[in-house]
């Protein structure tokens, strides 16, 4: 049997039982203790913080995400690192309000539809065999049969949380993407997963109108906080302008494109303004930082949410500050291609 440790959050000194095999970040978010993350995978150093006490391995943490002077100061990266004893570590933060947090569990389900959105793009909808909470915005991570697993954000809203939506994006020889997703699943398979992870979220307490801003497959989160905000809608409780951009390289890569418009059209709160930057387009034509630049050179007053590549969603957020929008109205999610 797998040895255990100890983990003691502080400031708040909340314990929990980590597995040696298994990371901090797991054990804490599986116990509904929130720590920092994004990617999950050792890359971005969301997750970075200070071991106080006891020893980690520091596990397959990016040398750029923890450099050797982070190591040396006593920082490693929860999403890799594992306890080699009991330890302590500084992280526990509380969220603001409105946010639940919603400790992650593994699921299992059967893939109700998996159809092609766009040539390179599948949609896969799943019927959970139990219902998920999750906040609009998050992630689950798909296991494949390998023990691998590949991160997806959820496209539908949390008001359905036995049927979840994901867009996937074909990469090339990727082993998740183009060998299984691509070639083997189908409608029918079961499927296991794990979730809801990430804190790129809708934040309900920013009561002022949104701008939406995804690249690629980057639309899904957002699609998940459009429907949210629109049941709001339904039920009165939103009176703000809603601003979606979206960004592909060719006309082809625009998915969901015709049910963003009929959304569109029938909500006057709502503008859907897609944009392709690499050929001649009957519609908008550039980058969406350089479309939200032209649509808002001032956009003071809004929360904005940036979801794509991370050229795209750097490009995005220098030009929403250059617009005089604080950094603490701005949420970003950086897509790396999970392959
Ligand atoms: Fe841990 Fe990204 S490095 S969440």
């Amino acid at each position: 049997m797998t040895e255990t440790f100890t983990v003691t959050v502080e400031p708040l000194g909340t314990e929990l039982t980590c597995r040696a095999d298994q990371s901090v970040l797991d054990a804490c978010l599986r116990n509904g203790v929130w720590l920092p993350h994004a990617c999950t995978h050792g890359t971005c150093g969301t997750c970075k913080a200070e071991v106080l006490d006891g020893e980690v391995d520091f596990g397959d943490a990016s040398p750029y995400a923890l450099v050797d002077s982070d190591r040396d100061d006593g920082y490693a990266l929860m999403c890799v690192a594992t306890p080699k004893e009991d330890i302590v570590i500084e992280g526990d933060v509380e969220l603001e309000e409105g946010i639940e947090i919603y400790p992650v569990r593994d699921f299992t389900g059967t893939i109700a539809i998996l159809d092609e959105a766009a040539p390179n793009v599948k949609r896969m909808v799943i019927d959970l065999d139990e219902p998920m909470d999750f906040n609009p915005g998050q992630y689950v991570q798909l296991n494949m049969p390998d023990g691998d697993d590949r991160p997806y954000s959820i496209a539908s809203s949390p008001s359905e949380p036995s049927r979840i939506e994901l867009h996937i994006k074909r990469s090339e020889g990727g082993a998740a993407t183009d060998g299984w997703i691509f070639k083997d699943l189908n409608a029918g398979d079961p499927i296991s997963l794990s979730g809801p992870y990430g804190q790129f979220f809708f934040h309900p307490a920013k009561d002022k109108p949104l701008i939406l801003l995804g690249s690629g497959t980057g639309l899904a989160p957002l699609k998940s906080i459009l429907r949210h905000v629109a049941e709001l809608d339904d039920e009165g409780e939103w009176e703000h302008e809603v601003v979606l951009f979206h960004g592909v390289a060719t006309g082809d890569d625009l998915y969901e494109h015709e049910w963003l418009s009929e959304f569109a059209d029938d909500r006057e709160w709502f503008t859907y303004q897609p944009a392709v930057s690499r050929e001649e387009f009957d519609g908008r034509q550039g980058r969406v930082p350089v479309l939200l630049t032209e649509d808002f050179p001032r956009a003071g007053g809004n929360s904005a949410y940036i979801c794509g590549n991370p050229a795209m969603v750097e490009d995005t957020m220098k030009a929403l500050m250059q617009a005089r929008l604080f950094p603490r109205d701005i949420y970003r999610e950086d897509f790396f291609d999970s392959a």
